[in-house]
């Protein structure tokens, strides 16, 4: 007989597969009826086998946001990876080297000259080439040129070094997580898409090509993915879902994979305490602020309950007029970003319907460098 999920030992990170398959399929299938390419980023789920069923369904490649993801990947067999961080430091380039030497078809993220002149040194010295993706920045404000005449300058400097070729350019729009509304979410995917666009007409404009414009984040990729001129989506967090998504408007509950099973350790006048604290459910209430967000998680089947507050290994849940759970009983909490969460764990418990059928590592979980 199966293992019963809700007879294990609390806390486990519950992945749900029919709704994880499903959500891999929505993002494929959007790809395929827009002729786009589909590069999800692994850094939500870290797994190897997570990422190998993302490119059985039609993913091209994938998007990490470490090296040791990069490594950790290409380990799985899976070959075309773009790092989308500025990665300049020395032990980090002979690192990206590695992987060109072990045959990884690696795209590098590029922002600035003094780092595409780094890569370019270094790789003098190995004897290899490297493609790489101007970053472009479209009001995240975090790393990237601006669109338009700075990624066209950087472009044209690529075109005097002789190891290093511009295949992409790509930009994540990382504030469409504190959009207020639709609109808001609209507006923020359509500058998402123009700054690629124009970024790359105008590179095309001076006589370099660039095959690849990439797009990407959960809350925009579907919006942004449509705009006439880009090519390629880079959805992270969609493969899971997650409370932050759900109070966005983005996803439905019953589209999230993941979930956190906890038990109840305390049952007192107005509050109960589970076992999952800061350690587990991290403090994340959405990195760019959400208000729709409430508490630290979705206690599944009890919407009574607000997670208010958390410690390291306890949830303080509160409740405004009484909760029937008991000593040792069991609930499944949706995390507020399932990324952050995933990253807490060793290893997902992988269900279907009450059955535990399986356990995948999150092989990139943790990792220093
Ligand atoms: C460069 C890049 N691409 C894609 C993504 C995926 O974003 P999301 O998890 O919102 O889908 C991220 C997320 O951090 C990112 O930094």
């Amino acid at each position: 007989m199966k293992q019963k999920w809700n007879d294990l030992d609390t806390p486990t990170l519950l992945l749900d597969k029919a709704t994880l398959l499903a959500n891999i399929l929505t993002m494929s299938d959007f790809a395929k009826e827009n002729s786009l390419s589909l590069r999800p980023h692994i850094k939500t789920h870290k797994s190897k086998e997570i990422a190998k069923l993302q490119m059985e369904h039609g993913a091209i490649g994938l998007t990490t946001a470490k090296l040791e993801e990069a490594e950790v990947m290409a380990d799985a067999g899976i070959t075309d990876i773009l790092v989308a961080y500025p990665i300049s430091s020395q032990v980090k380039i002979e690192r990206a080297i590695a992987l060109l030497q072990k045959g990884v078809d690696l795209k590098l993220a590029v922002d600035s000259l003094e780092q595409i002149k780094l890569l370019q040194k270094a790789l003098e010295k190995s004897g290899h080439n490297l493609e790489v993706w101007i970053k472009v920045n479209s009001g995240l404000n975090r790393c990237g040129v601006e669109p338009g005449e700075d990624a066209v300058e950087l472009a044209k400097a690529v075109l005097f070094l002789s190891q290093v070729r511009v295949g992409g350019i790509f930009t994540h729009a990382g504030h469409s997580y504190g959009a207020r509304d639709a609109k808001e979410l609209e507006r923020i995917a359509n500058a998402e898409a123009v700054a690629v666009v124009s970024s790359a007409e105008a590179c095309e404009k001076a006589g370099i090509p660039i095959p690849v414009r990439s797009v990407g984040s959960t809350p925009t990729y579907r919006l942004a993915g449509v705009v006439e001129g880009i090519t390629e989506v880079r959805p992270g967090n969609a493969v899971f879902f997650d409370s932050i998504q759900v109070g966005l408007g983005v996803a439905r509950r019953e589209e999230c994979a993941l979930s956190v099973l906890a038990s109840v350790v305390g049952v007192y006048k107005d509050r109960i305490v589970l076992d999952t604290g800061s350690k587990t459910l991290c403090l994340d209430k959405g990195a760019h602020g959400l208000d729709s967000v409430k508490g630290y998680g979705y206690v599944v089947d009890h919407p009574e309950l607000t997670i208010e507050r958390l410690s390291e290994e306890h949830g303080v849940a509160v409740f405004e007029s009484r909760s029937d759970l008991r000593l040792n009983d069991k609930v499944r909490i949706i995390p507020n970003h399932a990324c952050t969460v995933a990253n807490m764990f060793d290893a997902y418990t992988v269900v279907e319907r009450d059955d535990v059928v399986g356990q995948w590592k999150v092989d990139a979980r943790g990792m220093r460098k």
